[in-house]
Formats: structure tokens, C-alpha cells, sequence
């Protein structure tokens, strides 16, 4: 499958099924599309309600008819407003055609969540805005995650420090940074982060940079 970054938490998947993670585009500094430029999205996976996560999952569902999954007071919020959401929250499961979506815990403020993504047999985790925690031992024990999702932005999440702890803790081979250099008062660097982790391959892309997992 292949995995592109859009800048900031926006991650996109594109597999049997497309699914897009926190697609905050049209007001992202860092993004290099819009949200009108994607078309076919099956799924919009929303971490959280802040901004730069939310971002522009109304325009992508009207527009491609994607259903968007998300924490349940979120999904009501959607749902009201006439897009297509399935609401769960965190410790739970949600099987959808072609998907398998777990929530986890995330430790931040806005109802935060953590997402594991399965998908043609692949287990992705982006973990939102999150702190380090060590429930992240868990997941890593009770999940095979092959790919992570995590913020080194510092200021309002994890560091590269405490980013690459999560790595540990987590297990996972592979690694793509994400929630940093979109403004300047996000200050962790994917080559500290880098130099940091010694237990994955850390695959830095920029905006609009695919990779294949
Ligand atoms: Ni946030
Ligand atoms: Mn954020």
C-alpha cells in the first residue's frame, strides 16, 4: 500500500480501500494539496476535535461521500450535520467494509484518541496529539503494529525524545514522524528524532512524500 504525507498529522492510505487520517489541508501552511484535489476517499479518521486534525473532513465527506470515524461525541456532530460517521470510543473495535478500526487512548486535551488502522492485512497506528504514556507498552504487546504515526513536535505532544521512548514501547519497525515544522512554535526535528530511535526504520517524508509499506 502506499502511505503520503500531507503535512502536519494528515496522513493518506492507499490500499484496497483510501483512507485518510486528520485531513487538515486548506488552512495547513505545510500541505502542498487541497482538500477539494482528493477524490475516491472510502474513510476520513479523526483523532480529535482541534483544528488541525478536524480539519477539512466535512469538505472531503460531501464531496467523496467518505464515512468519517471518529469519537463518539464528534461522529454525533457529524452526523447532524448530515455526513456519514460511525462513533465508537476508546477500547473498541469497529469492523467496516474492506477495515478494521481500534481507538485507543491518547493523552492530551479535546477528547483526544489514538487510531489503529488494519487494512490488506497491515496494522497502522497514528496516535493523534498525544503525550508519552506507557499504556503504549500494551498496544505494543497486544498489537502487531508495522507502521507508526507519531508527533515530535514538542510544545503540544510528544518530542523526539519522548517520541522515540514511544517507539520503544510500541515495537514497531517502521516509524513516520508527523506534527512538526508546520509553524515555527513546533520546534522537535525529525533529524533529532532520527538520531534517536535505534529500534525502527524512521521514514521522514515531506509533505506530498509517499513511501510503500
Ligand atoms: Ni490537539
Ligand atoms: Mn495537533
Amino acid at each position: 500500500m502506499k502511505i503520503t504525507f500531507h503535512g502536519h498529522a494528515c496522513i493518506l492510505i492507499e490500499g484496497s480501500r483510501k483512507v485518510i487520517f486528520d485531513p487538515f489541508l486548506n488552512g495547513n501552511p505545510s500541505a502542498v494539496i487541497k482538500a477539494d484535489d482528493l477524490s475516491a476517499i472510502d474513510y476520513i479518521l479523526v483523532t480529535h476535535d482541534h483544528m488541525d486534525h478536524l480539519g477539512d473532513s466535512e469538505i472531503i465527506s460531501k464531496k467523496t461521500g467518505a464515512t468519517v470515524v471518529a469519537i463518539h461525541e464528534l461522529s454525533v456532530v457529524f452526523q447532524e450535520k448530515g455526513l456519514k460517521s460511525e462513533g465508537m470510543n476508546i477500547g473498541g473495535t469497529i469492523e467496516l467494509p474492506g477495515i478494521k478500526v481500534h481507538m485507543v487512548n491518547a493523552v492530551h486535551s479535546g477528547g483526544a484518541t489514538g487510531l489503529i488502522l488494519e487494512l490488506d492485512g497491515k496494522m497502522l497506528y497514528h496516535s493523534g496529539d498525544t503525550a508519552l504514556f506507557s499504556d503504549m507498552e500494551l498496544y505494543g504487546e497486544f498489537f502487531s503494529i508495522d507502521m507508526a504515526f507519531l508527533p515530535i513536535g514538542d510544545r503540544y505532544t510528544m518530542g523526539p525524545a519522548s517520541a522515540a521512548r514511544a517507539v520503544e514501547l510500541l515495537r514497531v519497525p517502521k516509524v513516520v514522524p508527523i506534527h512538526h515544522s508546520t509553524f515555527p512554535l513546533l520546534t522537535g526535528r525529525p533529524e533529532d528524532f532520527r538520531k534517536l530511535v535505534k529500534t525502527a526504520e524512521v521514514i521522514v517524508l515531506s509533505p506530498g512524500q509517499s513511501c510503500e509499506l
